[in-house]
C-alpha cells in the first residue's frame, strides 16, 4: 500500500520518455488533499529512474529552480542546497553532506514511450 495517498497508483501514467531531456531529469508534484507528493525523473537514454525529491542530508527537495536535478554535465543528481551528489542509477550520495546515503526510490517503468508509476 502507499504510504502517501498523493502518490500516483501504480500503472498511472506520469508522461512520455520524450518529454525528459537526455540526459535530464524531470520533476512532478502530485496533491490530494492536504497531502503532496513530490518526484522526480532522470532519464539516461532508454532507461528512466525515480526518486523522491527529498535530500537524505536536511530533507528538503533537491533543485530550487524548474527540472534541474542534475549537475552541468548531467551525469550526477544534485542537491541544490548543500550540493550533494547522486548517482543516477541508484541514488547513492558519492559527495557531499550525506556521502554514503541514498535517495528514496520512486518506482517507476517504461513502457513503449510512456513513464508509468510502478
Ligand atoms: S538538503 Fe541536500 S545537501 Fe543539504
Amino acid at each position: 500500500m502507499r504510504e502517501n495517498p498523493a502518490q500516483p497508483p501504480p500503472g498511472a501514467a506520469l508522461c512520455r520518455v520524450s518529454e525528459i531531456a537526455d540526459p535530464g531529469a524531470k520533476g512532478f508534484v502530485f496533491r490530494q488533499g492536504e497531502k503532496l507528493f513530490m518526484g522526480f525523473l532522470v532519464r539516461q537514454g532508454a532507461e528512466v529512474f525515480g526518486y523522491i525529491d527529498r535530500c537524505p542530508h536536511a530533507g528538503l527537495p533537491l533543485a530550487t529552480f524548474g527540472d534541474r536535478f542534475l549537475t552541468r554535465e548531467g551525469d550526477l543528481i544534485l542537491c541544490s542546497s548543500h550540493g550533494a551528489l547522486f548517482r543516477p542509477r541508484d541514488g547513492l550520495c558519492i559527495g557531499g553532506p550525506c556521502a554514503g546515503r541514498a535517495l528514496w526510490p520512486w518506482r517507476v517503468k517504461v513502457e513503449g514511450e510512456v513513464v508509468v508509476a510502478g
